[in-house]
């Protein structure tokens, strides 16, 4: 997954022209975008848009930001959303692995409940929102077969971190951000799992935005979260490996299986080894995956 449009789920006009983004998923939120006396309503949304958006042929993967667990209202987001078989459920606020479990836990109760597969509706955790998340980012490895990557968010850390903003004057984000960002993209690996960047809210400055995917692609995401249709081809365009990206992987493996046995292989004058090859095998899967 290249791209993720958040979408409100209280806006039916929004959600069907995110259908034709071309994101390849939505997030269709209860959360942060819904005030509290519209949880009710937006869960309703959601549910029917997910009737109409599940059964159409050509469609974006599909999941549903829900509440986070220290609020209450998970339960009820559930019973709601779970029947109506999202792809996957965005968990806002999760501290950890321990989280990622008892999320796991509450929709193996609704499949079961609603006839569906056990393990059928995925989890993309939000890993670094709470300061005490950031302690546990480490450990959401083997937590549970429905995590499918890991994604972080700088907004609600600098409430609870009492700071004043999270990005510098040009836009970049300041040190505490940085780590958190960091963390995320070790956690994700350690549990070999996606790794999607977080949003960037400036949604009319192209330039700062196409800057951030190029900084996200080359640390390692492999995806980032939209909040304006705008931001999806910019994404959709920096996360597609480029030809020449997919054909000097393919030398590299080649170059690899010429040579059995071998832990370092040249090419053109440069060296590779065993991290190059795991590298070039990385970026060719996912090329393979959307083909
Ligand atoms: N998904 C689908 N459609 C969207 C959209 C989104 N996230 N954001 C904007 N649009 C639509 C608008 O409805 C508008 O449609 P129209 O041309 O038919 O009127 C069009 O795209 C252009 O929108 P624009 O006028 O540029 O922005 P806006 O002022 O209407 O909306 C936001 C700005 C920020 C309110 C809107 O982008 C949004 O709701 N984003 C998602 C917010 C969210 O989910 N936040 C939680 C996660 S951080
Ligand atoms: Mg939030």
């Amino acid at each position: 997954m290249r791209s993720l449009l958040f979408v409100p789920a209280d806006s039916p006009k929004k959600l069907d022209k995110a259908m034709a983004s071309g994101a390849d998923a939505l997030i269709v939120d209860l959360e942060d975008s819904i005030a509290l006396d519209g949880k009710a309503a937006a869960r309703q949304s959601a549910a029917a848009f997910l009737k109409e958006a599940m059964a159409s042929a050509a469609r974006p993967y599909v999941m549903v930001r829900v509440n986070g667990l220290q609020t209450g209202l998970t339960d009820a987001d559930l019973d709601t959303i779970a029947p109506a078989r999202p792809d996957a459920i965005m968990l806002p606020k999760t501290e950890g692995g321990a989280a990622v479990i008892h999320a796991d836990a509450k929709l193996a109760v609704r499949e079961a409940t609603a006839g569906l597969p056990d393990g059928h509706i995925k989890i993309l955790p939000i890993a670094t929102e709470t300061a005490a998340a950031l302690f546990l980012t480490g450990t959401f490895a083997g937590a549970s077969a429905r995590l499918i990557g890991l994604t972080w968010g700088a907004e609600d850390l600098s409430a609870e971190l009492g700071a004043q903003t999270n990005r510098d004057a040009q836009g970049r984000f300041l040190d505490p951000y940085r780590l958190a960002r960091t963390l995320c993209l070790a956690g994700a690996a350690a549990a070999s799992v996606q790794a999607i960047d977080t949003v960037y809210v400036d949604f009319r400055n192209a330039e700062g935005f196409r800057r951030e995917c190029e900084e996200a692609c080359r640390d390692g995401f492999t995806g980032k979260m939209a909040i304006h249709p705008a931001q999806v081809p910019i994404i959709n365009d920096v996360f597609t490996p480029s030809a020449s990206a997919i054909t000097h992987a393919r030398a590299v493996v080649a170059a690899f299986a010429a040579n059995p046995g071998a832990g370092v292989v040249g090419i053109g004058g440069v060296m590779y080894d065993r991290p190059h090859l795991c590298r070039a095998k990385q970026l060719l899967a996912r090329t393979e995956r959307r083909e």
